[in-house]
């Protein structure tokens, strides 16, 4: 499964990157509020530091202005993926950058058929938001194992990105279902490495060595 932080802040990004555990990013408009500034300088230095794949989404919601905004954001790089909102426009945006070459992600997807047409129309990912289901009540991980299993039937080439991914319970169950991609929030890939009987074995190691290091004057690794 590749993983994708889910984030525009480029410290983060920096942090898990040099530890190698990234396949990838996904922004939103949201992101790029909350990190402030210029998206476009934000968007640049992503699209430099990261090899792989990098979502940035239009903001125009009709046909033309997508295709437009679409081919302006290719520029920041060849690994820039344009994502699109699940609506009629977005997947005439799809369909149509997909056939020149152009990967799509369409966004915004709470249905299997929404997820079937997507891709149907040529979608490099279509991306379900579990977080926001299960907010509502709803069980998000249902509808990853409903896209898989339709995904499965069929030869579309479509990679199921897991997001709105809100704990680790939620990237073990996308594993388990065989998601091909999760993106994280950093603060959810901070917990995934994180276990406290590690915290304790690495502490009682410390002291140990240092139990060894009293009785013997010259020791060193
Ligand atoms: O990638 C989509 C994701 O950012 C949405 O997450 O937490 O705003 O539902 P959330």
């Amino acid at each position: 499964m590749k993983i994708f932080l889910d984030t525009a802040n480029l410290e983060s990004i920096k942090k898990f990157n040099d530890m190698g555990l990234l396949d990838g990013i996904t922004t939103n408009p949201s992101l790029m509020s909350k990190e402030g500034g210029n998206p476009k300088d934000g968007m640049k230095q992503i699209t430099n530091i990261i090899k792989g794949d990098v979502s940035l989404e239009v903001v125009s919601t009709d046909y033309a202005g997508m295709i437009e905004e679409g081919k302006r954001l290719r520029q920041y790089g060849d690994n820039v993926v344009v994502k699109v909102p699940m609506t009629s426009d977005g997947l005439k945006a799809c369909k149509n950058l997909s056939s020149e070459g152009i990967p799509v992600n369409v966004t915004l997807v709470f249905s299997p058929n929404q997820a079937l047409l997507a891709a149907k129309s040529g979608a490099k990912y279509v991306s379900p938001f579990i977080g926001r289901l299960d907010d509502i009540g709803q069980d998000g991980m249902h509808l990853i194992k409903e896209i898989k299993e339709i995904f499965s039937n069929y030869d579309f080439g479509t990679e199921i990105l897991v997001a709105s991914v809100r704990h680790p319970m939620h990237v073990i169950e996308a594993a388990k279902i065989g998601a091909d991609v999760v993106t994280l929030p950093p603060a959810v890939l901070d917990k995934m490495l994180k276990h406290p009987l590690t915290d304790i074995g690495l502490k009682n190691f410390l002291a140990d060595w240092e139990k060894l290091k009293s009785e013997n004057s010259d020791i060193k690794i």
